[in-house]
């Protein structure tokens, strides 16, 4: 007998959406077909009519562990992500200790292994001075990350000549360089002048990290890396000049990625969010925002993911110049893009393609990304008709509140499952084991 049988759905395909059936076994689609012709199961889960999307994919999370655990932990964080219909995430590096070594990132693992209720991948971090740890990286992990400036942390690699042998090296180990691209010269001598003056709020340091801090830096790196030939995915793409160089640029080794932030929030939201709204790169204009919702539609945009980047509340509330920058995402990226697609602004299809197809095929991550028959369960019900608010009180994340707080969306998920379990269901939490996803081989 199967395990598992979902009925009365409607599939999100890759190409189409069909009136059918799953039949789940031993954690994957064994069949899609239609509801007359389901078998007998363990479990029967009648989805009521609902759409059924491949679980979400996040590619830019950071959960904290270790070092940082009061504001998220894996558990915390890995129930906010079931909460928002993510199914797989991978972690960035910027942990206390950094993932830079391969003695960290072990250490890591196990900590993973031990909390996380959705599947996980990992990011290794680049330093200036851990090119053998890089030359001894195998195939598991999600990709190499270089922070070009200061943010969370200590990460980061200030030598355009470092990145330059570096990304030589990932070139002949075939690994994915994930870059964070914010001109350092410029981001702290505007930082320095900022600290010079009286009064300084939340507008100021958004003001102090212009586009052409972002647009500067992923231009060059474009140009590094099509000079060496090695792959490079840019995190929370942000200004319409970054957009321009990646049209412009278009070579399937580049790809980019939005984070829901800059895709629902803009610098006028800074006034009423103050201190909150304080991330990296900064929230920009409103005219960039359209930008990057055309280039989502257009495909120059390949993901979005969160860049879910929790911080206390303590440490958001202190002076500009020190407090913490970044804000969570993952309970609230699958509402704010299903209420665009109830407003028409999205399809589902490309929905399902932003946070599940594409973060699989960039990340080589085997056997996720889609519902196809042999392909893991990770499967996300939404409600297109459910109305409801985003509510701090009502977080899974450790840090506890959502600059989305209060906004009324319509469209939520109501059960998660994680290779066929059910890890989430209707505001509750179940606490089954995540495990370490594999990664198909390196190609380019
Ligand atoms: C991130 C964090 O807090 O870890 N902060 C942020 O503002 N985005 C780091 C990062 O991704 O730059
Ligand atoms: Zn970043």
């Amino acid at each position: 007998m199967s395990d598992l049988v979902i009925k009365n759905s409607k599939l999100v395909l890759p190409e189409k959406i069909v009136d059918a059936g799953l039949v789940i076994e031993d954690g994957r689609i064994r069949e899609i077909t239609k509801d007359k012709n389901l078998p007998d199961a363990e479990r029967v889960i009648d989805a009521r009519g609902n759409y059924v999307l491949p679980g979400l994919i996040d590619a830019h999370v950071h959960f904290r562990e270790p070092g940082a655990s009061s504001k998220e932990d894996w558990f915390t964080g890995s129930s906010a992500a079931v909460a928002g219909g993510v199914t797989t995430i991978l972690d960035m590096p910027n942990t206390q200790p950094p993932t830079t070594t391969i003695k960290h990132l072990n250490e890591k693992r196990e900590i993973a292994r031990s909390k996380a209720i959705v599947d996980y991948g990992f990011h290794f971090g680049a330093t200036v001075d851990n090119s053998d740890e890089l030359s001894r990286l195998g195939n598991d992990i999600a990709s190499v990350k270089f922070y070009m400036s200061a943010t969370t942390g200590s990460l980061k690699v200030d030598n355009d000549a470092l990145i330059f042998e570096e990304f030589g090296i990932l070139k002949d180990k075939k690994i994915l360089a994930t870059v964070h691209a914010e001109n350092r010269d410029m981001v702290e001598y505007w930082f320095d002048r900022l600290k010079e003056k009286e009064g300084v709020d939340a507008l100021d340091y958004a003001n102090s990290r212009p586009n052409i801090c972002a647009a500067d830096a992923l231009n060059r790196m474009v140009f590094l890396s099509k000079m060496i030939g090695n792959s490079v995915h840019f995190c929370h793409v942000s200004t319409r000049e970054e957009i321009e160089i990646l049209r412009n640029s278009r070579d399937n080794r580049v790809t980019a990625e939005a984070t829901p932030h800059h895709l629902f929030l803009t610098k006028r939201d800074i006034k009423e969010l103050g201190n909150y709204s304080k991330v990296n790169p900064p929230l920009r204009s409103r005219g960039d925002q359209l930008e990057l919702w055309n280039a989502i539609h257009s495909g120059v945009i390949d993901i979005i993911a969160t860049d879910h980047a929790p911080h206390l509340p303590g440490e958001k509330e202190r002076d500009i110049l020190i407090a913490s920058a970044g804000m969570p995402g993952l309970e609230t990226m699958l509402p704010l893009l299903l209420n665009e697609v109830n407003k028409g602004n999205l399809t589902l299809i490309e929905l399902s393609r932003l946070t599940a197809t594409n973060p699989a095929r960039i990340f080589r991550i085997g056997n996720k990304g889609m519902i196809k028959e042999g392909y893991d369960a990770d499967l996300v019900i939404i409600d297109l008709k459910k109305e409801d608010r985003v509510d701090n009180s009502r977080l899974f994340t450790k840090c506890g509140w959502s600059p989305f707080d209060g906004w009324k969306l319509k469209g939520w998920p109501i059960k998660t499952f994680v290779r066929g379990n059910l890890v989430f269901d209707e505001g509750s939490i179940e606490r089954i084991r995540g495990k370490e996803i594999t990664y198909s081989k390196n190609e380019s």
